[in-house]
This record gives C-alpha cells, sequence and structure tokens, in this order.
C-alpha cells in the first residue's frame, strides 16, 4: 500500500458504483485511502465492487443498493451515509445508462428512463446529499455527463438530452457552490470499454484495427488528478476521449 494516500480521512459516495467507471473511480478512490459508500441497485455488484476496494486500504466502505430515480431510496441512502460517516467529502454521480436509434422508433419508457436517471436521479442524489458535503465544510462534486452532451447525436437524441441537461445543472451549481467551499467538476467520457454498450449489443468499432475504447481506470485517473489538486483550485470541466475518437 501506498504511504502517499491523498484521499485518507476522505469520504466519498459513489452512486454506479457496481460496474464500469463508478466502479473504477471508487477502487482508485479506496486505493488512495478514502471511505466509501456503493450506491447502485444491484446488491452483488456492489458487494463484488467493495470485495475489490478492501484490501486497499484501512477504510471502510458501506455498501447502500439504491435506485437513483427513487426519492425514497435516495433519502434512506443520504441517512446512511450520515449515520455511518456524519458527512461527506466527495460526491461522484456515475450511474446512467443509455438507449439509442432514432427518435421515430424510440420507446417512450426508455425514454422516461433515460431522463429519470442520467438527470433527474443525478439532481436527485446532489440535493440530499449536498448538506452532508456542507456540513463537512466543504467538499467535491462530480457529475458524469457525456461528450454526447457537448455535441448533438443523431441517433442518441433523448441520452445526449439527457447529458446536455447534467451539463447544464452542473455549471449552473459550481456557481452557485463556488463560494461555500464546495468544487464541482463535470465530466464528459467518449467511448468507454464498459457494461454501458451492452444495451446497444456491442459497442461501437473503433475506426482503425488495434484501436480500444478507454479503459474505465483511465477516466477514474483523471477524476482523481483532478480531485487531488489544492481546494482553492478547481478543475471544472474534464473531456477525456480515446486519441482516436473524433467528437
Ligand atoms: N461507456 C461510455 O462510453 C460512456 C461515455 C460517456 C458517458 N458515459 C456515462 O458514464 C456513466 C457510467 O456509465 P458506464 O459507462 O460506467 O456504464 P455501466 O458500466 O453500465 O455503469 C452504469 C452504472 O449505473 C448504475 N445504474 C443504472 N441505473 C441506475 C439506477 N436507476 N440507480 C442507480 N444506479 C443505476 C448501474 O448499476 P445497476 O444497474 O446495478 O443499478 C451501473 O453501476 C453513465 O452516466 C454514462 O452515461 C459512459
Amino acid at each position: 500500500m501506498s504511504d502517499n494516500l491523498r484521499f485518507k480521512d476522505k469520504v466519498a459516495l459513489v452512486t454506479g458504483a457496481g460496474s464500469g467507471i463508478g466502479r473504477a473511480l471508487a477502487l482508485a478512490l479506496a486505493q488512495e485511502g478514502a471511505s466509501l459508500i456503493l450506491a447502485a441497485r444491484s446488491r452483488e455488484k456492489l458487494s463484488q465492487a467493495a470485495g475489490q476496494a478492501q484490501p486497499h486500504a484501512q477504510n471502510e466502505i458501506l455498501v447502500q443498493p439504491t435506485d437513483v430515480s427513487d426519492r425514497a431510496q435516495v433519502e434512506k441512502l443520504a441517512a446512511a451515509a450520515q449515520q455511518a460517516f456524519g458527512g461527506v467529502d466527495i460526491l461522484a454521480n456515475c450511474a446512467g445508462l443509455g438507449y439509442g436509434g432514432p427518435v421515430l422508433a424510440s420507446d417512450p419508457a426508455q425514454a422516461e428512463e433515460m431522463i429519470r436517471v442520467n438527470f433527474y436521479g443525478l439532481y436527485l442524489v446532489t440535493r440530499l446529499c449536498l448538506p452532508l458535503i456542507l456540513a463537512r465544510g466543504g467538499g467535491d462534486i462530480v457529475n458524469i455527463a457525456s461528450v454526447a452532451g457537448l455535441k448533438a447525436s443523431p441517433g442518441f437524441a433523448v441520452y445526449s438530452a439527457s447529458k446536455y441537461a447534467v451539463r447544464g445543472f452542473t455549471d449552473s451549481l459550481r456557481m452557485e457552490l463556488r463560494d461555500r467551499g464546495v468544487r464541482v467538476l463535470c465530466v464528459n467520457p467518449g467511448m468507454t470499454q464498459t457494461a454501458f454498450f451492452e444495451r446497444f449489443g456491442s459497442a461501437p468499432a473503433p475506426p482503425q484495427e488495434g484501436q480500444r475504447l478507454m479503459p474505465p481506470e483511465h477516466v477514474a485517473a483523471a477524476i482523481v488528478e483532478a480531485l487531488a489538486l489544492p481546494a482553492a483550485t478547481a478543475v471544472n470541466e474534464l473531456t477525456i476521449r480515446p486519441s482516436w475518437q473524433e467528437r
């Protein structure tokens, strides 16, 4: 274990922590000493993530199965974090999902789910956990948007709209909290090798042989470096793509 535990004594609440970017971020923070509250719907996947994180540090890990789009469950998540740790230093909103296809063929139930999880859930967790961050005198909020929230994405119109919403919300929140000791970071990942693409059957093929989607650990590493900067400096937006990805 490294002596240089940059997140020792920090408590990180990570949604979407059962897989992909959320899990990679939770593990990276645990490796540097953070205690964790892991949230997503699947208890089994969260327990696996907790098992992977445990050997990294003498930290505490709370598994709290939560549907981020359900207000009562998010209230329980915030209460559990309060009871276990008395506050939160880092909130990472990584829960999200996408469905593709043209608007004309889209399923309104899937559209509603994307808006409810990607945007409303992110808002809800932020709204209900922000008092826990302020109770610590400040901290960090990390919201995972997407490159689909930077440019219009035909074939992903509702997903793209949900991510534009995340970016608008996140920068507004940054301005509201800038003099309250809370840094707010919006992350726009490009194509990342996660379970995200399982809903599409397979991930899009990179243009050339030998090119790969980005490992979620690279996204996590960039976020960790941003969080590790002195509190007086804030990275507010981070776009990270595989080098070959155009937009
Ligand atoms: N992969 C990419 O190329 C890419 C690119 C840009 C942005 N992103 C964004 O990155 C974020 C993480 O996605 P990922 O790529 O890491 O995919 P992933 O591996 O599928 O992870 C998504 C996580 O979100 C959780 N989740 C889904 N619905 C939830 C709900 N209602 N309540 C709580 N948790 C929920 C999932 O767990 P449960 O199913 O157990 O709840 C899972 O832990 C998403 O916001 C996604 O839009 C991904």
